[in-house]
């Protein structure tokens, strides 16, 4: 039975933990979450347990990266599920602020996100990356930890920190852990949980596509547009109700690539229902 974590709802305690430890030169990692774990989660918690003696974890289900039409009021909020995980996975510290620590009423200064952000999600999502970067660099201020873990399943948003730490010279270094998929290939996400029975087949559409546009690109077929279209295909045949995009991008800077004669990202988003899924890969 490991220890359960502390647990902290202030910046004061939260900060106060962070620099104890590493004034007895302890290195610390941080996995910021918005709670409703599962195994992708956990898998953050582990690449910090390897990496860190310390390892903190904040659950805070953001409402500033939420647009006015999103799932905000009914986003899942399994604390005990999620405290005993945690202390299963041996995370030292939960740092889980009630929203007016997080923004007070006087609050008023957000940050502008970099240019990685303006394209997919952030078409689609206008300001949620605002609200992420936003809420990212408060955390990092207040679990000032030496590493920070985020994961590929939201690919965009591992860019936009990437780059906010490069920018803003933050003394934290970000790290980036592959996607945790269930066994038949779906990426695990807190929003699979809305998913019924028939839903979560369909949802299967985006591993699908994945997986028939790098079996097209082994084949030989190296035009991006027409491997999107081979993912599209897939998509139609499950089928998912609607596509927001299929994108074929630069894994860095996220343009758009005519040609796969070099490393690229292949980046989908798509409704099964009321439920909107994303999911990427390399090529
Ligand atoms: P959330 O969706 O809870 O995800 C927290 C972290 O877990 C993110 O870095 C996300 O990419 C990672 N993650 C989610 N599903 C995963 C999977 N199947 N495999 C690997 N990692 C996975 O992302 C957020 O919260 C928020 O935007 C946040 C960064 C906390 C800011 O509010």
């Amino acid at each position: 039975m490991s220890t359960p974590p502390a647990i902290c709802r202030s910046v004061e305690s939260a900060r106060r933990m962070i620099r104890d430890v590493q004034q007895r030169g302890g290195r610390t990692g941080f996995v910021p979450t918005m709670g409703a774990l599962h195994a992708g989660h956990l898998s953050l918690v582990a690449a910090a347990r390897e990496r860190d003696e310390f390892v903190a974890v904040s659950i805070f289900v953001n409402p500033t990266q939420f647009g006015p039409q999103e799932d905000l009021n009914r986003y899942p909020r399994t604390w005990d599920a999620d405290f005993a995980a945690l202390t299963e996975a041996g995370a030292h510290m939960i740092f889980a602020p009630p929203v007016e620590v997080m923004y007070p009423s006087y609050w008023s200064t957000a940050v502008e996100p970099p240019r990685v952000s303006a394209t997919l999600e952030g078409e689609c999502r206008p300001g949620h990356f605002r609200g992420v970067a936003t809420i990212v660099l408060k955390l990092f201020q207040i679990v000032p930890a030496d590493d920070a873990f985020f994961g590929e399943k939201d690919y965009q948003q591992c860019l936009v920190i990437r780059d906010m730490v490069r920018d803003f010279d933050l003394p934290i270094e970000f790290h980036a852990c592959p996607t945790v998929r269930e066994p038949d290939g779906l990426a695990m996400s807190s929003r699979n949980r809305y998913l019924d029975a028939g839903q979560r087949q369909r949802a299967l559409g985006l591993w699908r596509g994945m997986q028939a546009a790098r079996a097209q690109l082994a084949a030989g077929l190296r035009d991006a547009r027409q491997l999107e279209q081979v993912v599209v295909e897939q998509l139609q045949r499950a089928p998912v109700d609607q596509i927001e995009y299929v994108a074929i991008r630069d894994p860095d800077t996220l343009e758009t690539l005519d040609v796969v004669d070099r490393p690229a990202r292949l980046l989908i988003a798509a409704r099964v229902g009321a439920t909107r899924l994303i999911d990427n890969c390399g090529l």
